[in-house]
């Protein structure tokens, strides 16, 4: 793979971004998809919920930050490569929720609550409140949003490395095709763990001050979603019924068994997030990403779709 420089100094491998076009056949698949543990199947269940709404937050925000990548056409072509891998993950993950639906669960309507109150704190209107009075103001608010954007992508890359050297999830039996989407959207976030960074810190003229808010900002929403997300299955499942569960405590559990990634394993990258020096492309290795789309039974339907 050969190498380019951003306009922030960091070393890229040139790769170019395409979606796979991919599906699954969730027939017969519940969401208790980890045998004999509904807990962490419900604390994964979580990501399908709200998935959709952030993802589709993100398309907007890049979209809109496009006519500002006009002077960088490398940059822009990621950005373009980017909003169509993430609106294949929402949709993904938005076709699991319907299915959970005839599952008997009810989760589309916290799927849309949670989404129309995404997308009024993350549109054009500054915090969803008033519109940008001057243009130094509209790029202010955008380069806050795609800071926003890159600190979430900093735990999507951080979860599709730990997904994908993950060995106990197969090993508790855990449903392939589950799996396979999983691995699959993990693999793209490491492959594009850099777009987010390079344009929010693009828009932003390097503004690191706008990058640690954007993480302080971030962290006890992303946990705050998870939680609601997850207590919502829990209560619906009726292997659970009657049990109080703490969210903290299943979490838990799920990491000790190796299914879920550690509290503190998070608090250690979130650490480094905060570096002056902090680089997404030192996050993980693309061509882990690029192995496990070799080997993944949708990635490779699509791309044979595309070759016959
Ligand atoms: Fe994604
Ligand atoms: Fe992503």
């Amino acid at each position: 793979m050969s190498a380019y420089i951003t306009t922030n100094g960091q070393p890229r491998e040139d790769i170019k971004i395409v979606p796979r076009k991919v599906s699954f056949d969730w027939n017969g698949v519940t969401p208790n998809f980890i045998p004999g543990d509904p807990v962490t199947s419900h604390c994964i269940n979580t990501l399908h919920i709200i998935f959709p709404m952030g993802e589709n937050a993100f398309c907007r925000i890049f979209n809109e930050a496009l006519p500002y990548l006009d002077d960088d056409p490398k940059l822009k072509a990621d950005a373009i490569g980017f909003i169509r891998q993430e609106a294949m993950h929402s949709r993904s993950h938005q076709i699991v929720l319907g299915h959970y639906e005839t599952c008997g669960y009810d989760v589309q309507l916290l799927a849309d609550k949670l989404d129309s109150f995404v997308a009024t704190r993350s549109g054009e209107k500054v915090f969803g409140l008033f519109n940008a009075p001057n243009e130094w103001m509209r790029r202010k608010w955008l380069s806050h949003r795609l800071m926003v954007v890159a600190a979430i992508e900093h735990f999507t890359c951080l979860m599709g490395v730990w997904m994908l050297e993950n060995k106990s999830l197969k090993a508790a039996g855990a449903n392939e095709t589950m799996l396979d989407l999983l691995c699959w959207h993990c693999a793209e976030e490491v492959e594009h763990r850099n777009v987010a960074y390079d344009i929010a810190m693009y828009v932003s003229g390097n503004n690191h001050f706008q990058r640690y808010l954007a993480m302080i900002m971030c962290v006890p929403l992303l946990y705050k979603f998870m939680k609601v997300g997850a207590l919502h299955m829990m209560a619906q499942d009726p292997t659970l019924k009657g049990q109080k569960i703490s969210f903290w405590k299943a979490w838990q559990g799920g990491a000790k068994r190796g299914l879920l990634p550690g509290f503190n394993m998070l608090m250690r990258s979130t650490k480094r997030w905060f570096r002056r020096d902090y680089n997404p492309e030192v996050e993980a290795d693309t061509q882990q990403a690029l192995d496990y789309f070799a080997i993944s039974p949708a990635a490779q339907a699509a791309e044979q779709r595309i070759a016959g």
